[in-house]
């Protein structure tokens, strides 16, 4: 069976919207780097190259089952954010809107009977809980800092040591 016509669309649209996410966190990593975060700037780099891999995953996926790639155009991203926590939360919000969307297509590819797609998708259930969570951590700890310089310098080392996620 075959992958059908709306659900193609959608999954190509999902790669616009992982791809736009990379951007932002690009963008975000820049954003550190001028301001001489470089732990921070560590983190939004590796959570720009997951989300290039994610968006290859549906790539990947849709030239696996037959049907073409159509890479959608993707928005300019925010460029001046006024604290670290700010940027976090931007994250945040950008997570949970990958998530509603992964959630829609998870949707679409039930109502299809489109069970590879179902199988497929799961991952990606699960990365985002995984995603929201880790970034909520994040925010807990920049909101108990505050504006305390030597405990956000400390959260800055925290994200210095983070490493590629596995399996990404
Ligand atoms: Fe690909 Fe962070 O969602």
């Amino acid at each position: 069976m075959s992958i059908s016509e709306s659900l193609e669309t959608a999954l190509n649209d999902q790669i616009g919207i992982e791809f736009e996410s990379s951007y932002n966190y690009l963008s975000m990593a820049a954003y550190f780097e001028v301001n001489s975060w470089d732990g921070f700037a560590n983190w939004m780099h590796m959570q720009s190259d997951e989300e290039r891999e994610h968006a290859m995953k549906f790539y990947h996926y849709l030239l696996d089952r037959g049907r073409d790639v159509v890479l959608p155009a993707i928005q300019a991203p925010t460029v001046e954010f006024d604290s670290v926590l700010s940027v976090f939360e931007a994250s945040l919000k950008q997570e949970q809107h990958a998530t509603s969307t992964i959630n829609r297509l998870y949707k679409l590819a039930l109502e299809s009977d489109d069970y590879a797609t179902v199988s497929f998708l799961k991952w990606f259930i699960d990365e985002q809980v995984e995603e929201e969570k880790t970034v909520s951590g994040m925010i807990d700890k920049l909101k108990r800092a505050g504006d305390n310089p030597e405990t956000l310098l400390l959260l800055d080392q925290v994200a210095a040591a983070r490493k590629p996620d596995s399996g990404n």
